[in-house]
């Protein structure tokens, strides 16, 4: 989609970036504040709880990370708001556009006996007001505002190519049915349907606001995907009708018994010889202390209610008690910073 903002809502945005950027000079001290805290990682403890504690006591007279937190805090709970009334500022204008869109070969039907489910009942994931449902263009202000013009900006592209990338990792090239968990505004979807360019492809999310924009994506380039609106554990649907199913950061937004079901109903839906593949953040296991520290002061101040629990997992070991074989997890090789777990259901 081609969306033009106004000025002020360019302003905005722009100024969310440059606020978020700023962050790198109060980076740089607090690197310095540790290394004068005479901070030794090895020493740190496990527990990320316990080493957050240890963190703040050590670095309790860091200007540079009061400034980080203020920082996080401010463009964790403002994003979501700056991104959304910039887009409000010319939802009018674009309504023949969405109209458009919303009509194609590309379509969106509710699993019947979809409830959303408990654990993300008052969860405002990344502190947006009512989450991924918040707004009822919440999928539109979170893919071409928070994601396409924030996020992008803050992390560079290769979070776009990573969804497209990570599949060349899989053990064939010849997928025809492919569902996709935790579908979102369709980025990975995208990728599948490069990919796969034959494939039919299904998905489901639990958000519709969510799913909307990805009947957009798809439309507006043709695309016939099946998209549901549902619980990526409990879908129903026929078992053994994939061949493929993919997620791409899903995981980390949910909880351990979440991630447990994931796996368990990839199995049920793949047919004999098909993959599953998971792509996500990497375990907290696999960054060393204060790297772990980082993130999870991160995900604290971003939203991420169930970061500690998921990255604790080992996906491996999910997907292998699932009765996954020639399971592999490793880092995505081609950059960013994603964890790839793929197994094969036996034939
Ligand atoms: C981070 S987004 C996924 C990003 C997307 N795959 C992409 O590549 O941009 C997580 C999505 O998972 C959805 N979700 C949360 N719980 C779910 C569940 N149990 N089943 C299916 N989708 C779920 C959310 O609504 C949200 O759209």
């Amino acid at each position: 989609m081609d969306i033009e903002l106004r000025q002020r809502g360019r302003a905005s945005m722009d100024f969310l970036v440059s606020f978020g950027r700023a962050m790198s000079i109060s980076e740089a001290q607090l690197n310095a504040d540790i290394a004068r805290a005479g901070i030794v990682p090895e020493d740190l403890p496990d527990d990320l709880e316990e080493l957050n504690t240890a963190m703040e006591t050590a670095l309790a007279d860091s200007h540079a990370l009061h400034m980080r937190d203020l920082v996080f805090e401010w463009t964790s709970t403002r994003h979501g708001a700056v991104a959304r009334e910039a887009m409000e500022e010319i939802l009018d204008d674009i309504q023949p556009q969405l109209r458009d869109l919303s009509d194609g070969s590309t379509q969106i039907t509710t699993f019947p006996h979809f409830t959303p489910p408990d654990y993300l009942e008052g969860v405002e994931i990344h502190r947006t007001t009512g989450g991924w449902d918040g707004h009822p263009h919440q999928g539109l202000i979170h893919a071409e505002m928070v994601h396409k013009r924030y996020v992008t900006a803050m992390y560079g592209g290769g979070i776009f190519n990573t969804r497209r990338a990570v599949l060349d990792n899989l053990p064939r090239k010849d997928y025809r049915r492919i569902f996709e968990m935790g579908v979102s505004s369709g980025f990975h979807t995208l990728g599948l349907a490069e990919a796969f360019p034959q494939a039919e492809i299904s998905g489901c999310d639990v958000s519709r606001a969510m799913l909307e924009q990805a009947q957009r994506v798809a439309n507006e380039r043709q695309l016939k995907w099946k998209l549901y609106v549902g619980c990526a554990e409990d879908t129903r649907l026929p078992a053994e009708s994939f061949d493929l199913v993919s997620s791409f950061i899903l995981l980390h937004e949910l909880p351990a018994h979440a991630n447990r079901a994931f796996f368990a109903e990839a199995f049920r839906l793949l047919e004999p010889g098909g993959a599953v593949i998971m792509t996500d953040v990497p375990p907290s296991r696999e960054h060393d202390k204060l790297t772990a520290w980082r993130y999870d002061r991160g995900a604290k101040y971003g939203g991420e209610p169930y970061w500690r629990e998921a990255g604790l997992l080992d996906t491996a070991e999910i997907a292998r008690d699932c009765g996954f074989v020639n399971v592999r997890a490793f880092k995505e090789p081609t950059g960013g910073n994603y964890w790839v777990t793929i197994g094969e259901k036996p034939l």
